[in-house]
């Protein structure tokens, strides 16, 4: 008998039976002196930073989970003097771009998923991964992102599953181009923070940012619509003052909830 397509067969059926992947030792010490030594640095002192630095971060940032698979994150990294003046100008010439050493920004894209989707299925087609592993890229993905002339299929999708919904569990969005922009800006800042954390990690800082004209900021990367800037990072070596103060965050018991 056919099976029904949906989404739970297809992540069940999509799991090989002879791939295992050992998962390493790591040490609690040195991850946490990495995240915990994080911090955002507004004033950067005059020591360059190796190419070699800012590439292994933009590798750790491609490495981060993306929503799909999809891998929708674009690093920019300027390298014209040029280009980074710009930047600088573009960030409102805030202190942590206008000392920084380098500049990277981190790019969400809404119209890359199709594009991806296809050499995805290519790769999975050419490594003999399970059938509902082809199906999922082949009929989830393009279910999930497309919504249709005038959002017409989106506004269905909110209908149909809002009352499915009412007997179970149902993927409710993405259902408008607002979801899907949500959707890649979530992988887009985890891959930012890989790229942080990859930064310290080699013993520079950095610092994120969304103090930016966007409009500025695509037009300097030739970007158009299809392109939203998720962050811009500054990069380079913490200067004296640049951290304004201790860390301050408000209550634990706020934020944090075992339920
Ligand atoms: C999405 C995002 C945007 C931010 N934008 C700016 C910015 O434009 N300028 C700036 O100086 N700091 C910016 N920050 C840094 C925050 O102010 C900083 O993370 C916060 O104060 C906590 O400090 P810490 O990063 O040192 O822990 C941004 C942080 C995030 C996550």
């Amino acid at each position: 008998m056919k099976k029904k397509l949906d989404l739970t067969n297809i992540l069940e059926d999509a799991r090989p039976d002879n791939y295992h992947e050992l998962a390493l030792e790591c040490s609690w010490d040195e991850y946490f002196k990495v995240i915990s030594s994080r911090r955002s640095i507004r004033v950067f002192d005059q020591t360059p930073v190796p190419a070699s630095v800012i590439r292994n971060a933009i590798d750790a940032g491609l490495i981060a989970p993306t929503s799909s698979n999809l891998q929708q994150t674009e690093f920019y990294w300027a390298r014209s003097p040029e280009r980074k003046a710009a930047l600088v100008k573009a960030c409102l010439s805030q202190p942590a771009a206008a000392t920084s050493q380098e500049l990277v920004v981190i790019v969400a894209r809404t119209n890359t998923w199709m594009r991806n989707s296809a050499a995805i299925i290519t790769q999975l087609r050419e490594s003999g991964a399970p059938k509902s592993a082809i199906s999922y890229y082949e009929k989830l993905v393009p279910l999930a992102y497309r919504n249709g002339p005038l959002g017409l299929l989106g506004l269905f999708k909110r209908v149909y599953f809002f009352v499915k919904g009412l007997a179970g569990p149902v993927p409710r969005e993405p259902k408008s181009f607002a979801d899907i922009r949500v959707w890649t800006h979530k992988s887009a800042a985890l891959a930012s923070e890989n790229f942080m954390l990859a930064i310290r990690a080699q013993g520079f800082d950095t610092c994120p940012m969304e103090g930016f004209d966007s409009k500025r900021v695509k037009k300097i990367l030739g970007l158009g619509c299809g392109a939203e800037i998720c962050m811009v990072v500054s990069v380079g070596k913490r200067g004296q003052g640049g951290v304004y103060g201790p860390r301050l965050r408000l209550p634990r018991e706020w934020f944090a909830f075992e339920i």
